[in-house]
């Protein structure tokens, strides 16, 4: 993995990025020291060395289980309990996957919404299919994933009986809290546990993650390298200019003090789509607070330049723009020349697909740096598990020392109750009663 932030450093004042160096310090200190803000959540940062090959091999064991005995897995959960497992499993995916014959089930999410249809679409689907249910929440009481849970417990045990299903149902939740853990000690669930000191958003290199991208049929030890060689290349020893995550770090908070407040994501592989969600939850949840923070966004290009395009070379300049850039297909696949040539592309026959991508990629950082969008760039080689593994580790630590210097809690979301505690009034949980009435006053 490489960060190129050349075409973004000539945005700031000379000596921002320098001026930053004290902080970029100090704030990987006090993770490493356990001394910031949020500090008991700090369990994502050594993480990926932390985990055994026998862990591995009890992971790949559930998931074989799962495997054998499913042509369909539901990966029940919301937030930081589904956006790492759907980002690798769709970046490693055939795009038409399903389609062809494949020995792996299907994985299929739910629990992250409230959509009716959604949800009885998905049950229609899953009454010709044998299924099994991944139950993913840390506290165990998310409402989305427990009302989806429900259902598909239910459906699960009609099809199977209570006994085989149970066979085909794992949870992965808190130690001993929550209404998950109730369950799947009374049901006898195979289990695996969220460390307590690992946020939702963290969480993707715990079993929230491994456990359905091994599922899926994904080398999770291959993944779990890249983040363990991306662990120590991001050390608090590692000079400043050879430590992405602190380069990244920098990079974004200089620019933010500059006045661009927006940070889009940019890829130009369809199946790095999720890799945008993925990380717009891990650094919107870590650092939208106290009035500040960077918004992030993502686009998927070449895609939406014929949408969002317009507005990012030419709107109001408070933008900057990260591109993730993969060197290498996994495939080959050229331009056919045709003697006709009624479409006038035959200046392009025999070129790999890949190279008119290459230079849309090229051709539109320099416009949008034309353009006044400071562009950084981070390549990986290709798309693997190897390389997954590395963007993962690298955005998270980026995220912790990001997070730091710009003066907020990475680590906690209390903005993420203010809609719950309405919900719960409006739909007369109990225990909400005061807020019930507050509520209904309000809407008087
Ligand atoms: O990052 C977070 O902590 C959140 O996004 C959670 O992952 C999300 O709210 C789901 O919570 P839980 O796993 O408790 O169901």
């Amino acid at each position: 993995m490489k960060i190129d932030i050349t075409k973004a450093a000539s945005f700031v004042k000379a000596d921002a990025i320098e001026a930053l160096k004290p902080q970029v310090k100090a704030a990987q200190e006090a993770l490493e020291q356990g001394t910031c803000a949020g500090n008991d959540f700090l369990g994502w940062m050594h993480l990926p060395s932390s985990i055994t090959p026998e862990f591995i091999a009890e992971l790949n064991a559930t998931a074989k289980v799962l495997q054998d005995n499913c042509e369909a897995v539901v990966v029940a959960g919301i937030g930081g309990s589904y956006l790492g497992a759907r980002m690798v499993i769709d970046a490693l995916s055939n795009t038409f996957g399903w389609l062809k014959p494949s020995k792996m089930p299907r994985i299929l999410f739910a629990g992250n919404n409230i959509g009716e249809d959604y949800l009885s679409e998905m049950i229609d689907y899953l009454k010709g299919v044998k299924f099994g249910v991944i139950n993913i929440s840390k506290s165990g009481t998310t409402t989305e994933t427990a009302i989806t849970f429900r259902l598909l417990k239910k459906m699960c045990e009609d099809q199977r009986g209570k006994e085989e299903a149970k066979k085909v149902i794992v949870a992965i939740t808190d130690a001993k809290k929550g209404a998950a853990r109730t369950t799947a000690d009374k049901e006898g669930y195979k289990s695996f546990i969220i460390p307590d000191n690992v946020g939702g958003r963290f969480s993707v290199l715990t079993p929230v993650g491994l456990l359905p991208i091994a599922v899926a049929g994904f080398d999770i030890a291959a993944l779990v390298k890249g983040a363990q060689d991306m662990e120590k290349q991001c050390d608090l020893n590692a000079p400043c200019e050879e430590n992405p995550a602190a380069i990244y770090a920098a990079i974004r908070n200089a620019i933010y003090q500059s006045g661009k407040k927006i940070e889009i994501m940019a890829n130009y592989q369809p199946k790095l789509h999720n890799l945008g969600e993925w990380w717009k939850q891990l650094y919107g949840e870590s650092e939208g607070k106290d009035g500040k923070g960077i918004f992030p966004a993502s686009v998927d290009l070449t895609t939406d330049l014929h949408s969002m395009g317009q507005w990012i070379q030419d709107g109001e300049r408070t933008i900057f723009e990260t591109v993730i850039s993969v060197e290498k297909p996994n495939t080959t696949l050229a331009v056919p020349s045709d003697e006709e040539n009624l479409d006038g592309l035959n200046f392009l026959a025999g070129k790999r697909i890949d190279e008119v991508n290459k230079m849309a990629e090229l051709g539109t950082q320099l416009a949008h740096v034309d353009g006044g969008v400071p562009n950084i760039k981070i390549s990986i080689e290709k798309l693997d598990e190897y390389n997954i593994g590395q963007l993962i580790y690298f955005f998270e630590k980026g995220c912790g020392i990001s997070g730091l210097i710009l003066g907020v809690n990475p680590f906690n979301q209390p903005g993420v109750e203010a809609y719950k505690k309405n919900m719960f009034a409006l739909l007369n949980k109990p225990g909400y009663e005061a807020e019930s009435k507050a509520i209904q006053e309000r809407l008087k």
